[in-house]
């Protein structure tokens, strides 16, 4: 049996990837309640919101009144999504510890999401990330449709790797494996995850898994299998890509939280307490939460 990580670090990127897809506006104040109520159950990792185009995504057009409005605790990092040199000008006031570039390994992606090629992106992120260092920022990369894509099917491990590459060249510090279609399984999930440790420390690659097809949680027992021990989750099970049809949310902080805890990981983070951010977000969404963890925990609770 192969040793597993006896620490996992988790990002909650509920207020950014799990809000984002949602068409009804959400308030400010309940986005600032979600991160606090995220920093009350220990998360030490937040993706707060995006610096991108309100035509684009408008449920992000709060971004500066987000980061405005959160509670900030020392030990916790902030980070925010900044597609170009606009999105890191009006992020940086803002105050975020880390700034997140997103690309793609499928040029159809690339196209629908940010509107330019791969190879453009990395242009556009070039300076960015440049800037983000001049200011003390880290970056963390985001590299998309890993596995497969909404508009091109199966993507190979080796136009995961050719994207890695770029980002590595151009500087980014952290790169995030994202299977932002959930068609993942675990033995290709490692395939691309093996692309990304080629260039990268155990330390410095995550996993961004969506959901879609329940597969997220063996993709990540999968990738703690190769020692890799941070990921992205969100709390409730929200989220989705508005450029990814069909494609619904991240694997639930709760569902990741209670694996772990059955594995003996440490996480730092308290389920309980956990599950109350799942609720209060999901009531103010109006429907349970898709965590089926959170469900379980609620229902433990009311009976
Ligand atoms: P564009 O239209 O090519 O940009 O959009 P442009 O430079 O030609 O500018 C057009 C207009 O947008 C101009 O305004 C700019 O000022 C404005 P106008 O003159 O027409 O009034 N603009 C901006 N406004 C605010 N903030 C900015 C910004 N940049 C330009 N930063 C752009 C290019 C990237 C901006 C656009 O395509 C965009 O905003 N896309 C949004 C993509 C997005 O947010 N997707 C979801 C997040 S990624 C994700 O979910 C995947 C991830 O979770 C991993 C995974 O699961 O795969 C990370
Ligand atoms: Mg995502």
């Amino acid at each position: 049996m192969s040793t597993l990580p006896t620490h996992v670090s988790l990002v909650d990127v509920g207020p950014r990837d799990g809000l984002q897809n949602e068409k009804q506006p959400v308030a400010t104040e309940h986005k600032a309640r979600l991160v606090s109520m995220l920093q009350d159950a220990g998360l030490k990792h937040i993706e707060v919101t995006s610096f991108v185009s309100p035509k684009w995504v408008p449920q992000m057009g709060d971004n500066e009144a987000v980061m405005a409005a959160i509670e900030r605790r020392a030990g916790v990092r902030y980070s925010v999504l900044t597609p170009n040199m606009k999105g890191l000008e009006a992020a940086l006031p803002t105050q975020p510890d880390e700034i997140v570039v997103f690309g793609a390994a499928s040029e159809a992606f690339s196209q629908k999401n940010i509107n330019c090629s791969v190879a453009d992106s990395i242009e556009r992120f070039a300076p960015v990330v440049a800037a983000a260092h001049a200011a003390g920022l880290k970056v963390r990369g985001a590299l998309s449709c890993a596995v497969g894509c909404p508009y091109e099917g199966d993507i190979h491990p080796d136009q995961v790797e050719r994207v890695v590459r770029l980002m590595k060249d151009i500087g980014v510090d952290h790169m995030g494996v994202a299977d932002t279609i959930g068609v993942g399984t675990p033995r290709r999930i490692q395939a691309a995850m093996e692309r990304a440790l080629k260039h990268y420390p155990l330390h410095e690659v995550s996993g961004h898994f969506h959901d879609t097809y329940g597969q997220a949680l063996s993709n990540i027992y999968a990738c703690l299998e190769m020692g890799i021990h941070s990921f992205d989750a969100s709390v409730a099970g929200l989220g989705g890509c508005p450029y990814a049809k069909g494609a619904t949310g991240n694997v639930a902080t709760e569902d990741v939280v209670f694996m772990l805890n059955g594995l003996g990981i440490e996480t730092g983070i308290d389920i309980d307490k956990l599950v109350n951010a799942g609720a209060y977000i999901s009531s103010q969404l109006g429907r349970p939460p898709v965590s089926r963890v959170g469900r379980a925990l609620l229902a433990k609770r009311a009976g």
